[in-house]
């Protein structure tokens, strides 16, 4: 089925390799195990970010925006890289970010935020955009013209940004694998648009299998499940695309019993996942994102709700420069 082509800037290196993982399929028992690289979209360290800002840094300049302004921890990779496109496009860039000025030389993705010349606001406990449009009154009082990226990118046109990827995924599982053949697609998720678009792209190419979200936060937004969100996300993305067809929450797979303690909390499971991939791949994951999906698609595998002769796909969204800022949990 053919989607709407949406405008898009090139930010990114694509495709994104799609490689086996030989030695730890081989460790847990499974068939096949391959991961689409999406760590390595290359702008300013990768992750899966760029996908989504490749879609809404178009809108920003269609709308002549002269700052692009949006929300995270202080270790988001999201700002990390909307950061990045910022400065490749030649456009301002403001950050608000949960906590308090670090007394500490900066780390990890704040350090390079830092080098990548973002404005950074703090905000407290406020680490998922609850002040953006405070900052953004501020900014057009200020004569800016500010364009405001929601939390993780997480609207239509970031999802868009994964409907697009699982097409690519598509087109490269030509003659390396069936794509009908993986049975399952394990992915990190948080604030929702790369699942919600993988699974719009899963319906746009015909994907039979199942995308399985680990879900990395605790806290839901109130008054709203997970799934629900994502459900909202995937129909905006659908309309944005003109593609008819609607989804419910029924659509969606979310694991939350990998939250562990939190948001950003190293625990054994995580710190065990990253070990493994490391040493049997040469394969780096993140404390936050990647190696807590890994845990999970680990416990899965463990626990037979993913079968033993079964082709499994590992999304790696990235996250790497994170590894740095958590030196003192992960050793
Ligand atoms: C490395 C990494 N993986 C996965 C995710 C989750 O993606 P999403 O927020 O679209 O659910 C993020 C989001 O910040 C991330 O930085």
């Amino acid at each position: 089925m053919r989607a709407r082509s949406l405008p898009r800037v090139s930010l990114g290196h694509f495709p994104t390799p799609l490689e086996e993982l030989p030695r730890l399929a081989r460790h847990l028992g499974i068939a096949r195990l391959l991961v689409k690289r999406d760590d390595q979209t290359g702008l300013a360290g990768g992750g899966n970010k760029t996908r989504k800002l490749e879609f809404l840094v178009a809108d920003a300049l269609a709308r002549g925006a002269d700052t692009l302004v949006t929300a995270g921890a202080a270790q988001s990779n999201h700002c990390r890289q909307t950061a990045a496109a910022a400065a490749r496009l030649g456009l301002r860039c403001v950050l608000v970010l949960g906590g308090d000025p670090p007394t500490a030389p900066p780390t990890g993705n704040l350090l390079l935020d830092t080098l990548l010349g973002a404005e950074l606001r703090w905000s407290g406990p406020y680490r998922r955009g609850e002040q953006l449009h405070h900052v953004v009154e501020a900014l057009r009082a200020a004569g800016r013209c500010p364009y405001l990226i929601p939390y993780g990118g997480s609207n239509a046109l970031g999802a868009a940004g994964y409907a697009e990827a699982m097409q690519e995924l598509a087109r490269q599982c030509d003659g390396f694998v069936s794509l009908a053949n993986i049975a399952c697609m394990v992915v990190a998720s948080s604030s929702g648009a790369t699942q919600a678009g993988l699974v719009v792209g899963a319906h746009l190419v015909a994907y039979p299998g199942q995308i399985i979200g680990i879900a990395i936060d605790k806290e839901e937004t109130p008054g709203i499940s997970y799934t629900e969100h994502l459900a909202t996300l995937a129909n905006q993305t659908a309309e944005l695309l003109d593609t008819a067809k609607t989804f419910t929450p029924q659509d969606f797979i979310v694991m939350r019993e990998y939250v562990g303690d939190g948001y950003g909390v190293v625990g054994e499971r995580e710190r065990e996942a990253i070990r493994l991939t490391a040493r049997l791949e040469g394969l780096l994951l993140d404390p936050v994102y990647t190696g807590r999906a890994m845990g999970g698609l680990i416990d899965l595998i463990h626990r037979r709700v993913i079968g033993r002769r079964e082709t499994v796909l590992f999304w790696h969204t990235g996250g790497v420069p994170a590894l740095f800022a958590y030196a003192q949990a992960l050793v």
